[in-house]
């Protein structure tokens, strides 16, 4: 029992503490990374700045049209039904958390 098992329990502390809060952080960056690699040359994806694409509604808007907790759904089925143009846009479900991780950080 000495300094050394201390210290190991105040990382083991800040870990329990900081997890939750960096693995919605780090959903979000790899949601941000998704909508900027393939949906942001239609859409608007930052919290700023009209659609490239005229039609195509800012992902800010889909946070305040949707509830946040439907979103994920929005995304699956959203995107599925609205590119029918596009048939191999099928988000899978760990694609639309981290994409709905990101529009939570574009809500005030
Ligand atoms: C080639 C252009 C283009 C790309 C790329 C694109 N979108 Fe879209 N998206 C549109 C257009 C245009 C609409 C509006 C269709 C309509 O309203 O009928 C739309 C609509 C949507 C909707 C429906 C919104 C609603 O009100 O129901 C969602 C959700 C969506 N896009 C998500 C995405 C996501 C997520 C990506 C990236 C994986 C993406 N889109 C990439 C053009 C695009």
């Amino acid at each position: 029992m000495g300094a050394h098992n201390r210290s190991l329990g105040a990382a083991l502390g800040f870990c329990l503490l900081a997890g939750p809060a960096m693995a919605q952080d780090a959903s979000g960056a790899r949601g941000g990374a998704f909508a900027r690699a393939i949906c942001a040359r239609c859409h608007a994806i930052r919290a700023r700045g009209a659609s490239p694409m005229r039609e195509a509604p800012p992902f800010r808007s889909l946070a305040e049209r949707f509830p946040i907790d439907d979103l994920a759904d929005v995304l699956v089925e959203g995107v599925e039904r609205r590119h029918p143009a596009m048939p191999d846009f099928r988000l899978a479900p760990a694609e639309a958390a981290d994409l709905t991780a990101y529009l939570r950080t574009l809500r005030r």
